[in-house]
């Protein structure tokens, strides 16, 4: 028997209805959060524990910055002084690091300045930056992905004057929207689960399946993907096209169109939406993660080996299938709405590579073999360890950095203290979006990325900026590795001394490749003498002298070669005169 022609054309209606039921209807339930803005000269932020409902009837266990899940939007002006005052209300400590602000490394909220249970820490500084969109988040040394994952993260807007002449969408929460989109992994019982590859729950600014009452008008996204593993492939419904304006660091030159736009861990992207002609209508920010290549964590096969028996990535849902991030509702237009997408932006004027000072390699690898998926990862075959100093950079030092990914699966790559520009991946120019000021970059297996920065403003001999993989399983597992940016003129530090005209020490410097030392001294009359030099951990490392010295000057050479670079100490004893200074090695 046929069914009728009416039930036939029910039939058909009910299957045409069942998914716009489901996607607009069903689906987003939630209100987006848009989190408080906060800004001044003097930002108090209390890091502290709390509860959120990410589901209805259930209460999780969180983190977060003035209350109980994410934290404030901080509002900076270029050129402003500011003064955080960061209180740590949780049972251990952590810290807070201002990704992507250009800031001394003492202010810089690595891993090197704990804010311990019930302290205050309160860096000052002037905001040298761009008008972009940056993150804050806790960076210490093994926590980092515990303390993003239950909750401390939150974003900084900076404007500045280039940005605020241009007709651009800038009322926050109404035409300008902060969205910070992460995946989370839940117990059965609603828990966050931290190390976790199982992250299935998409939420925007905390709120799972959120929905956004945005005007028919030009919109900006101000997007971060504050995951701790997973990238995006952004997309609007029907593959709506959108203009990327601004990258981690700064406007574009000019707005780029797009239909997609790959967003991995720690990534910002500002994007304009024109809605002008879409009044009434609903459309979805999506992530079309079919359409990505194999060797990406949100990929099918998060490595570039499908096959491998070995990999530790657990299947997921989210892998390799599109799914619905926010539903934006588009409501009236408001006053004073912009309706245009703007033709020009700001002048974007990258270092002239052929001016640079110094290149430096960076290997990204695994040593878990064959297939080079698995991790932890290292870079450079190096393990990390927090008195290691990587690299040693002078002040002012233009440089080439290559970063070749040896490993089956992409690594977002981060910079602290700069921004760079990719000159290009692979040997190619990279696409229009990446041709501004980036402090990460997604490299892909196979692939070398070459990028170029200078190290202005700060130096610190003893503290160190950070590099790393922003996916926070494999930075806590040590895929990170430290530079000190250090004065030209001293960049061989001395202490204080009783008697400093009786020791001098000269290196090859500035070269960063020849650690050859000569240290001297000069002796008034015939003394046994001890020349020792020890490592930060106060290890000694080498006895250079150990005999009776006639007077005169003398030198002695210390071949450096053989040790890693960065701070050691050099211990001249000579009778009961001693004296200790500080030397960078270079390589
Ligand atoms: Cu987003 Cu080392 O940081
Ligand atoms: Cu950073
Ligand atoms: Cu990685």
């Amino acid at each position: 028997m046929l069914p009728n022609r009416t039930l036939l054309t029910l039939l058909r209606t009910s299957l045409l209805l069942m998914p716009l039921l489901f996607t607009n209807v069903l689906w987003a339930q939630n209100q987006l959060f848009i989190p408080e803005v906060i800004s001044g000269e003097d930002i108090d932020l209390e890091i502290q524990e709390g509860t959120h409902e990410f589901f209805q009837g259930y209460t999780t266990a969180t983190m977060g910055v003035n209350g109980d899940v994410l934290g404030p939007t901080i509002l900076l002006e270029k050129g402003q002084q500011v003064t955080m005052n960061v209180h740590n209300q949780l049972p251990e400590a952590t810290t807070v690091h201002w990704h992507g602000l250009h800031v001394s490394s003492e202010n810089d909220g690595g891993p090197h300045t704990p804010i311990e249970p019930d302290e205050t820490w309160s860096p000052s500084f002037t905001v040298l930056d761009r008008a972009s969109t940056y993150w804050y988040h806790p960076h210490l040394h093994q926590k980092t992905e515990k303390h993003v994952t239950m909750g401390i993260s939150g974003l900084i807007i900076v404007s500045d004057e280039e940005e605020s002449q241009l007709d651009l969408p800038r009322t926050y929460g109404m035409d300008d929207l902060p969205l910070i989109i992460q995946t989370k992994e839940f117990k059965s019982d609603k828990q966050i689960v931290t190390f976790a590859h199982a992250d299935s729950v998409v939420m925007v600014n905390a709120t799972v399946d959120p929905y956004v009452e945005v005007p028919a008008q030009v919109i900006r996204l101000r997007l971060l993907n504050g995951s701790s593993m997973r990238s995006f492939n952004l997309g609007l419904t029907d593959d709506q096209s959108f203009y990327q304006v601004a990258s981690d660091g700064g406007l574009l030159s000019s707005p780029v169109e797009l239909d997609r736009l790959l967003l991995a861990p720690a990534e910002r992207a500002e994007i304009l939406i024109n809605l002008s002609d879409l009044q009434g209508q609903t459309i979805h920010l999506k992530s079309y993660a079919s359409e990505l290549p194999d060797g990406i964590f949100g990929a099918k096969y998060p490595g570039i080996n499908q096959d491998s028996t070995l990999n530790r990535y657990d299947p997921n849902p989210l892998n390799g299938n599109d799914f619905n991030i926010m539903q934006l509702n588009i409501t009236l237009t408001s006053d004073n709405a912009v309706t245009e997408i703007p033709s020009a932006l700001v002048n974007v004027t990258p270092w002239n590579e052929a001016d640079a000072d110094t290149s430096r390699t960076f290997r990204l690898n695994s040593r878990v073999l064959p297939d080079q998926l698995n991790h932890p990862f290292y870079i450079n075959d190096e393990d990390f360890a927090m008195d290691k100093i990587n690299e040693v950079i002078p002040l002012d030092n233009l440089e080439i950095w290559s970063i070749t990914n040896e490993t089956a699966i992409a690594h977002p790559f981060h910079v602290h203290m700069i921004q760079f520009y990719i000159l290009d991946r692979n040997g190619v120019i990279p696409p229009e979006q990446e041709r501004g000021r980036k402090d990460v970059v997604f490299v892909h297996p196979m692939e070398t990325v070459r990028f170029i920065t200078k190290f202005e403003t700060y130096t610190n001999p003893d503290i160190p900026y950070m590099y790393h993989c922003h996916m926070l399983i494999h930075e806590d597992e040590g895929m990170m590795g430290q530079f000190l940016v250090v004065d030209k003129a001293t960049g061989i530090e001395g202490q204080d001394s009783h008697i400093p005209q009786h020791v001098y020490l000269e290196q090859n410097y500035p070269n960063p490749f020849n650690p050859g030392t000569i240290i001297g001294f000069e002796l008034p009359e015939p003394t046994p003498v001890q020349l020792e030099i020890f490592d930060v951990l106060g290890r000694r490392v080498a006895l250079l002298v150990d005999e009776f010295i006639p007077a005169g000057k003398h030198e002695v050479s210390w071949d450096a070669s053989r040790v890693s670079g960065g701070t050691y100490f050099y211990r001249l004893t000579a009778g009961d005169f001693i004296q200790t200074k500080q030397m960078m090695m270079l390589k």
